[in-house]
């Protein structure tokens, strides 16, 4: 009689799939190189034209190929096949978002039968896309969001405070207003500290208010998710989120870019959409210990002339040595750059279109990093217990700095005020006159966040359960 042979479980194929936005691809590409590293199949999706300015302004995407044999990278098309007329990654990125998720699905189908793909870690922006072909090929989908716990737990609260008229924000209403019925952040919140949709909501945008939900509820319904944060940041939402969404398991693995450095021993690799400048590094060498202000405002900001102007006054007042990003993208005002670069001395400052950042906020030599926080950008700062002036544009980055200032007391929220005199007195206190109560609670969460990465920390346990559950369920 013939036996039954069990059936040979066969090797896992990972796909990643991340938004094509600088703060979505980097720490999507942190993971897929920790997967890497456990000798996973991974294949790294990214639309045509970001692969592009992938692999021309970063060597280290070659390096990475032929350190890993198992990780490959393929690209899909995002419908604006005009390079010409591409609205690029920067404010216009809702265009590209829309197209994939409108017409994107039979070229992710097509990636996961060619490949033979086992597992999918999408972008939660892209859940609802992948839901259906999750469960068309009987496939394990991880939704990764890319924003703060605290962000997405206010996302999923917006049904609630809809029902408790504290949503939406009327057109004459008062931004300090305190949102009461937020679970985990009573009274915490005022108006202007919500992400910038529900803000949007204000000038009655109910459609674009509906969508977020709608699309934050799609990403929960995946298998698991994962967030870039760590249990000892966000304890009390994650347990909110946790207590609400019971059935969804839930990955903790930040800080991923800290991650991937402890586990590699080295400093991980860069994925950056500019040409970073490194004279800034050669700069940074000959300025004092901690005597720098870091300003750089990410990938996305774009800022009026004047509010650029207040910027640069707010510094040039301060008396502090400044580094200064500004993006070539940045500044729409013809001339303004060089009439900064022109009005700068050279002692006390230096002003570069992009930097290798992580590097950056690592050197000795910054005291203070003037943020848009940005989510990656808050957490890469955090690690390296650098204390932080927000000066916060859009999105997720309202609440991160309400956390920034109000809950880990790191640092300064600077928020809807584009002032030279603010700005001159904030970057006293952070430097001069409370340096060294920021110092220190920076430094305690930076220790925080190391244990969470190092042997049995949470991140590091929880990683290691990714990789059991995505083995284990892998058909
Ligand atoms: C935005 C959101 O604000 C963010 O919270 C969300 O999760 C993704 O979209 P972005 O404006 O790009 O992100 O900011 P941030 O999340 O801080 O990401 C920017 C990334 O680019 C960081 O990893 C930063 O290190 C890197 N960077 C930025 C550089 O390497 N050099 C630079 O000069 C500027």
């Amino acid at each position: 009689m013939e036996t039954e042979q069990p059936k040979q479980k066969s090797s896992p194929h990972v796909l990643i799939f991340p938004c094509p936005a600088q703060g979505h691809v980097n720490p999507m590409l942190k993971l897929a190189e920790l997967i890497a590293i456990q000798n996973l199949h991974i294949t790294f999706l990214n639309t045509k034209y970001i692969h592009n300015r992938l692999i021309q302004f970063n060597d280290d995407i070659q390096d990475l190929l032929e350190c890993y044999p198992k990780l490959q990278f393929k690209t899909i098309s995002d419908f604006h096949d005009d390079e010409e007329k591409h609205p690029g990654f920067g404010e216009k990125i809702g265009d590209v978002v829309v197209a994939l998720t409108l017409y994107g699905k039979p070229l992710l189908r097509d990636v996961i039968v060619s490949e033979k793909i086992s597992c999918l870690i999408v972008d939660g922006i892209f859940g609802d896309l992948a839901i259906d072909l999750a469960h068309e090929f009987g496939i394990q989908l991880i939704t990764f969001r890319t924003v703060s716990a605290c962000c997405l737990w206010a996302y999923l609260c917006v049904p609630k405070l809809i029902q408790c008229n504290e949503l939406p924000i009327r057109g004459d209403e008062d931004m300090d207003r305190i949102i009461r019925n937020m679970p985990g952040m009573e009274n915490l919140l005022r108006c202007r500290d919500l992400p910038s949709f529900k803000r949007l909501a204000k000038e009655n945008e109910h459609i674009a208010l509906d969508h977020v939900v709608f699309q934050n509820q799609q990403s929960l319904k995946a298998n698991a998710l994962i967030l870039n944060t760590f249990e000892d940041l966000e304890a009390p939402i994650l347990s909110q989120i946790r207590l609400h969404f019971p059935k969804l398991i839930i990955y903790t693995l930040g800080p991923l870019h800290h991650h991937l450095n402890t586990t590699k021993k080295t400093s991980s690799s860069s994925s950056s959409f500019f040409k970073a400048d490194r004279t800034c590094m050669t700069w940074l060498e000959s300025q004092p210990l901690k005597s720098v202000v870091y300003v750089n405002f990410g990938s996305i900001t774009s800022m009026k002339g004047e509010e650029i102007i207040e910027i640069w006054h707010g510094l040039l007042n301060s008396k502090k040595q400044f580094l200064w990003v500004i993006r070539p993208n940045m500044v729409q005002e013809k001339g303004l750059l060089k009439e900064l670069e022109e009005g700068t001395s050279k002692e006390q400052g230096l002003i570069v279109g992009w930097v290798p950042q992580e590097e950056v906020l690592s050197h000795k030599a910054i005291g203070a990093f003037l943020t848009h926080s940005g989510w990656n950008s808050t957490l890469e700062s955090l690690v390296y217990g650098v204390p932080m002036i927000c000066w916060p544009y859009f999105s997720d980055q309202q609440i991160n700095s309400r956390f920034v200032s109000e809950v880990w007391k790191i640092g300064l929220d600077m928020k809807d005020v584009c002032d030279r005199k603010v700005l001159e007195n904030m970057v006293n206190d952070v430097m001069v006159n409370r340096k060294e109560e920021f110092l220190k609670s920076a430094m305690e969460i930076a220790k925080l966040a190391c244990k969470s990465v190092s042997c049995d920390g949470s991140s590091y346990n929880n990683f290691r359960d990714l990789i059991e559950y995505i083995r284990s369920t892998s058909p």
